[in-house]
């Protein structure tokens, strides 16, 4: 097969002159010049961004692999979302990511590409964009940090934060235990050491096919991660040269394998958001209710934090995804195409069973079914999501009067005020905080627990809003609400005092208020989208869609065209390019 990067580099005309004397200014010889396959690594390496702060000695080692196979390695920078340091929230930005991405692998000579990803928006982004541009490509994630010990505990980043902070709220931290908790609670380079997003989007990685087996859960400090990304730039050579290109390979059946493999790892709600993104820019029909029926029969399988005890690295250690694959056999279609050229399931059967401590049988699970669950009902017409695991077992079926901020503002300001009518039954709602509201979906969904409450030793309540959740939080949290109140969705019509019902097991969530009622209070008090003058909180408020689309633009449509990168006729002729 032929070389795309050819149209750029073998015609012996101006064009092929200008192009290859480009690459001669930074040294390149004829040798390398010559026909081999340009594999690029796209980069999202940032000092801005401490989880993929190591990956300029991850792109070196991908280079090697290229080399090796005789391809030419063209390394280039992305932006790099950073969920600290981003704000209002890296989710603003993780299209813009994506476009970032794929206008790269559509504008430039390349054959194929290794994306490098670690912190949680950016492996969805790298993914979204790869696969609009339908290049033939490579995920290699950047593995967990070496985690902190603090008190002599080794901590997940954000599942144990969170606990301190209630501590430190309830007055059961003193300060000088947080100050000393922040010395200790970043170690070094690579993604949160629990399964949060970024854990669940590479085990997902490898699930869906994308990456290399056995790749996702190394620790990004072990040399083995660096062997991993040098044999995806070798493979990225010869899917130079024959594929798959991410559309083959992202089919119904890869993302049925992993909604399965979320519900056993007990993964974050974000997931959710970023497949049905994928999948929508796949093409492939894939909603909240394939979501919802695959959890259902899914039973939780790995015992990490902060579903289980555990933390990522452990979980690489008990045999990591291929083990997880190997006892999931029954649930996942096997026969699904990897980035590799084979199938998922080949070499299961002689893959080493797991450690049971981490990693348990189907047949004797740590957990039980339904990890995950989407309700339905007046408050959430189109869909919200709980993560029924991290949720406490007394409250997933629950009535309780409603407590609502108007922002997260609002929320900061009165939710340790000693005067609010809240007690541990009441439902806390945050509205305004959804994909235009926030904007961005900020993940505000783990509303704390009134300060006066925590004091009285209440750990958990029922909390509603139109956010996300970080993938590292717990309680009894319903989020993704959609359509959001933003824009006029249900949740803005709740007062304090309503009546609202969760009912987890029934999957409904429900306002008592009548409907009309409702309509009425939605009419009074028209959505309020917040001002947006130019730039790209304009372009996003404009074109984003509700949660229960995955949050991309409505302009991306699904393009299952053949080649999206192959160049009209005559475009590479005559005087373009920059001159
Ligand atoms: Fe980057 Fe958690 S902050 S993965």
């Amino acid at each position: 097969m032929s070389l795309r990067s050819a149209a750029w580099f073998a015609g012996d005309d101006l064009p092929g002159f200008l192009h290859r004397a480009s690459l001669r200014a930074q040294g390149l010889s004829n040798a390398a010049l010559s026909g081999r396959p340009i594999i690029g690594i796209s980069n999202s390496w940032s000092e801005l961004v401490s989880c993929n702060a190591h990956f300029r000695g991850m792109a070196d080692a991908v280079r090697r692999g290229v080399l090796q196979a005789g391809g030419l390695p063209l390394e280039f920078p992305t932006i790099s979302l950073g969920e600290n340091l981003m704000k209002p929230t890296a989710m603003l930005y993780r299209n813009l990511m994506a476009i970032d991405v794929e206008e790269s692998l559509r504008s430039y000579p390349l054959d194929a590409v290794v994306l490098l990803a670690g912190c949680d928006k950016t492996v969805p982004a790298q993914l979204m964009g790869a696969t609009s541009a339908n290049l033939p490509a490579v995920m290699v994630t950047g593995g967990p940090a070496t985690p902190a010990i603090f008190h002599g505990r080794r901590l997940g980043v954000g599942t144990d934060l969170w606990r301190y902070t209630d501590q430190l709220r309830a007055g059961k931290l003193s300060r000088q235990e947080f100050a000393e908790l922040e010395q200790a609670a970043m170690p070094g380079v690579g993604h949160c050491t629990e399964m949060g997003t970024a854990s669940t989007m590479a085990a997902l990685s490898e699930a869906l096919g994308v990456a290399l087996p056995g790749s996702a859960a190394i620790p990004a400090g072990d040399a083995r991660r660096y062997a991993a990304a040098e044999s995806a730039g070798l493979l990225a050579v010869s899917l130079a040269r024959s594929g798959p290109r991410p559309r083959q390979i992202l089919t119904r059946a890869a993302f049925l394998n992993a909604a399965t493999v979320l519900a056993a790892i007990g993964g974050s709600t974000n997931a959710v958001v970023h497949l049905l993104a994928l999948a929508r820019r796949s093409g492939v029909p894939f909603s909240l209710d394939d979501l919802d029926e695959v959890s259902a029969r899914t039973p939780l399988l790995v015992n990490v934090r902060p579903a289980g005890e555990h933390l990522f690295e452990d979980f690489f250690h008990a045999g990591g995804v291929p083990a997880l694959l190997r006892e999931l056999r029954p649930l996942l279609d096997t026969d699904a195409l990897t980035v590799t050229g084979r199938p998922l399931g080949e070499g299961l059967s002689t893959t080493a069973p797991p450690d049971r401590r981490v990693i348990a049988a189907l047949d004797e699970p740590f957990g039980g079914t339904g990890g995950l669950a989407v309700l339905r009902g007046n408050l959430a017409p189109d869909g919200a999501v709980i993560k029924a695991s991290a949720a406490s077992a007394r409250l997933r079926r629950h009535r309780g009067r409603a407590v609502v901020f108007d922002s997260v503002t609002d929320l900061a300001e009165r939710i340790d005020d000693p005067s609010l009518p809240v007690t541990a039954d009441s439902v806390l709602v945050l509205r305004n905080a959804g994909p235009v509201g926030g904007p961005g979906m900020p993940e505000w969904g783990q509303i704390p627990i009134p300060a006066r409450l925590l004091r009285d030793g209440v750990t958990d309540m029922v909390r509603i809003s139109d956010a996300r959740m970080s993938g590292t939080a717990y309680g009894t949290a319903v989020l993704h609400v959609a359509p959001e109140s933003a824009i006029g969705g249900p949740l803005a019509a709740v007062r304090d005092g309503d009546l609202i019902e969760l009912d987890v097991p029934g999957r409904r969530l429900h306002l008592h208020v009548d409907d009309r009622e409702i309509q009425r209070r939605i009419a009074d008090h028209p959505p309020h989208v917040p001002a947006a003058p130019s730039g790209w909180a304009r372009l996003y408020r404009t074109h984003v869609l509700q949660a229960d689309q995955g949050c991309d633009f409505d302009f991306h449509q699904p393009d299952t065209g053949p080649d999206t990168t192959a160049l009209p006729d005559g475009l590479l002729s005559g005087w373009h390019g920059g001159w």
